[in-house]
């Protein structure tokens, strides 16, 4: 994720404005800020950072400007740097653009460009844009349609906003990622009805809170679609064929809290979501550095993963990730157990920390005995800055922008990919491995749709009222099977227990009775036949099968179909779990973001 925020219109601090009101957009996580105001001379002044916008004082933008945007990056494409910050310019300085998401086929536009003449300046996939619209600015005087054509060469998910030097406009489009328009009326009392409402601009942000302070009046954009305003006006069309598309104005009634759920009622239902975006910045390392890293893997005496609570089952999945697909082994162990586990460490040893928040004390502990053991640390954390990412040796960062609900599930995702991708490098494979995790990206995001979790909630209806609920799996979807446990338990506080299918008939098939819910994580791989058994076996005893699985089987009293992802299976089959447990959570009156006695950062040990 990132902010984008731009205005145009009567107001003389636009400058001050975008910045201040990306500020509220800090929850969407960044690494570096930017902004671009139009001056009384019509020149564009660019303005931009490494470092977080908070800290940025917005009255050095209080110059007299009518027409700004700015920009919190989140790093997917070129590091963390001045140059890659955004706005990018085009190579004559007329257009600025701040963009949201990957143009995936930027290298083949960046050299048909560089062809015609254009230099870069940055590493990011975002430069190509304003250089492609000051191309298509030789063949129309139209900014907008210049825009249009430009979006039309793209592949990838992106949220876009530009404005030209010689155009009173602002231009946004959007195909995956959010762009909000908020409509800003005069202030004072509201004419009599029918009378013209005053216009006095026109906000364009990734969310409502970015311009919240000046307007609770807004107007969606949609995928495929694009906005053009000069700030008394404003027009929607379709990319593809430049229709006009009317747009009905919103009243938002959301406090800035709920505004950032977006049109979730809760942060996990949106986190879960995100997940079509998430996984995909997560594979999107720095391949010099996951080569380096693999090496050290491969070079240590011994590696050791630990961890907490869901990114525990991460560590516990890629201990098979390792084995599969680079013949490793490594060893998990949960962080709170450490303290009697470490005797093995030597200085050649390498730990892998995973954690979320990156604050975790169980896993900051483990940490620390590894250090004073002389082993190296390399941290695989979410929130960049916090102290596991400080302290380790190497840090790599999983990108799924902030997870505010306590039950952790983007992040989970984040972790699986990135483990899974160092896994394929130490194989000499790391291409296959980021074709195979960016495929299931886009598999998921295709399994994301209404009507799959619409049958996830009427299974959530059926099921709610259970009191014990069982999960199985194999391989790597028996940690997928404990993960499914914790999702359930944290927040429908139903008793919910994984297992791996192989020990079921080793005590834990007592507890199954007439109706128990018993849901079956599987592939389409070596021991779909095993964990089928399995299945046959609890519905011999009159539980209520619940199959996720690539294809139907008459095992199944209830079939959640997920893709066929190979080795990474796992990644998908917690999908349609994660999306079950937030629905139980609801029917059962559980608050899903804030479930009881839990934090979302367990800070004390
Ligand atoms: C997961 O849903 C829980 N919130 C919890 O198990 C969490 O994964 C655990 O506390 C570890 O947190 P961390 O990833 O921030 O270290
Ligand atoms: N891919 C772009 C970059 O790396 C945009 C990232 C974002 O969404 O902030 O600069």
């Amino acid at each position: 994720m990132c902010g984008i925020f731009g205005y145009v219109g009567t107001r003389i601090n636009a400058g001050q404005l975008v910045v201040d009101g990306l500020k509220n957009l800090e929850y969407r996580g960044y690494d570096s800020w930017g902004v671009a105001c139009k001056n009384e001379q019509g020149d564009i002044i660019v303005e931009k950072d490494i470092g977080k916008i908070s800290t940025v004082d917005s009255r050095q933008f209080s110059q007299r400007c009518t027409q700004a945007l700015a920009h919190t990056r989140w790093a997917t494409h070129g590091g963390v740097t001045k140059k890659n910050a955004h706005p990018h310019l085009s190579t004559d300085r007329t257009i600025a653009v701040v963009h949201n998401g990957i143009i995936e086929n930027y290298q083949e536009l960046r050299d048909e460009l560089k062809n015609k003449g254009h230099s870069f300046l940055s590493e990011t996939d975002t430069e190509i844009i304003p250089h492609l619209i000051e191309e298509e600015m030789k063949s129309t005087e139209d900014f907008a349609s210049a825009v249009r054509r430009a979006c039309k060469k793209f592949k990838g998910r992106y949220a876009l906003l530009a404005m030209h030097t010689t155009s009173q406009t602002l231009v946004a489009a959007r195909t995956g990622s959010p762009l909000i328009v908020g409509v800003g009326y005069e202030d004072g009392p509201r004419p009599e009805r029918g009378a013209e409402r005053r216009v006095e601009g026109y906000f364009i942000a990734s969310d409502i809170p970015a311009f919240m302070a000046y307007t609770r009046t807004v107007q969606y954009l949609d995928d495929g679609e694009m906005v053009v305003t000069d700030g008394k006006n404003v027009i929607f069309t379709d990319i593809e064929n430049g229709k006009e598309r009317p747009k009905r104005e919103i009243e938002i009634t959301w406090t800035v809290e709920q505004a950032q759920k977006g049109d979730f009622e809760h942060f996990m239902l949106k986190e879960i979501m995100e997940q079509k975006e998430s996984i995909a910045r997560a594979v999107n390392q720095d391949e010099e550095q996951i080569l380096t890293l693999a090496e050290a893997i491969r070079n240590a005496k011994g590696t050791f993963l630990v961890a907490c609570g869901t990114a525990g089952k991460a560590c516990m999945a890629s201990e098979y990730f390792f084995s599969v697909i680079a013949g490793h082994h490594v060893n998990f162990a949960p962080a709170s157990e450490f303290k009697l586990y470490h005797h093995f460490l030597q200085p050649e040893s390498l730990l892998i920390v995973v954690s979320q928040s990156g604050e975790t004390a169980d896993s900051l502990e483990a940490m620390k005995v590894a250090k004073s053991k002389g082993a190296k640390v390399l941290a695989i954390v979410n929130v960049k800055g916090s102290t596991i990412d400080r302290e380790a040796d190497y840090s790599l960062r999983i990108n799924a922008g902030p997870e505010r609900a306590v039950a952790s599930t983007k992040a989970l995702t984040g972790q699986l990919a990135v483990l899974m991708l160092i896994a394929y490098a130490m194989a000499g494979k790391l291409k296959n491995g980021k074709t195979l995790l960016l495929e299931t990206s886009s598999m998921i995001n295709d399994m994301l749709n209404p009507r799959y979790i619409e049958r996830i909630e009427n299974l959530a209806e059926r099921i709610k009222t259970k009191e014990d609920l069982y999960i199985i799996g194999k391989s790597w979807n028996f940690p997928m099977a404990l993960e499914s446990a914790i999702k359930i338990q944290e927040v429908s506080y139903i008793h919910a227990e994984g297992f791996a299918g192989g020990e079921l008939k080793h005590g834990p098939i007592a507890l199954i009775e007439e109706g128990t819910p018993c849901i079956a994580l599987m592939g389409n791989d070596e021991v779909t036949t095993d964990i089928l058994s399995n299945t046959i076996e609890l519905k011999a005893r009159g539980a209520f099968t619940i199959g996720v699985a690539p294809q139907r089987n008459e095992a199944f009293d209830e079939w959640l179909k997920v893709p066929d992802a190979g080795h990474a299976q796992a990644l998908v089959n917690i999908i349609p779990i994660q999306i079950l447990s937030y629905f139980l959570a609801v029917k059962r009156g559980k608050d899903p973001d804030m479930p009881r006695n839990l934090a979302k950062s367990v800070t004390v040990k």
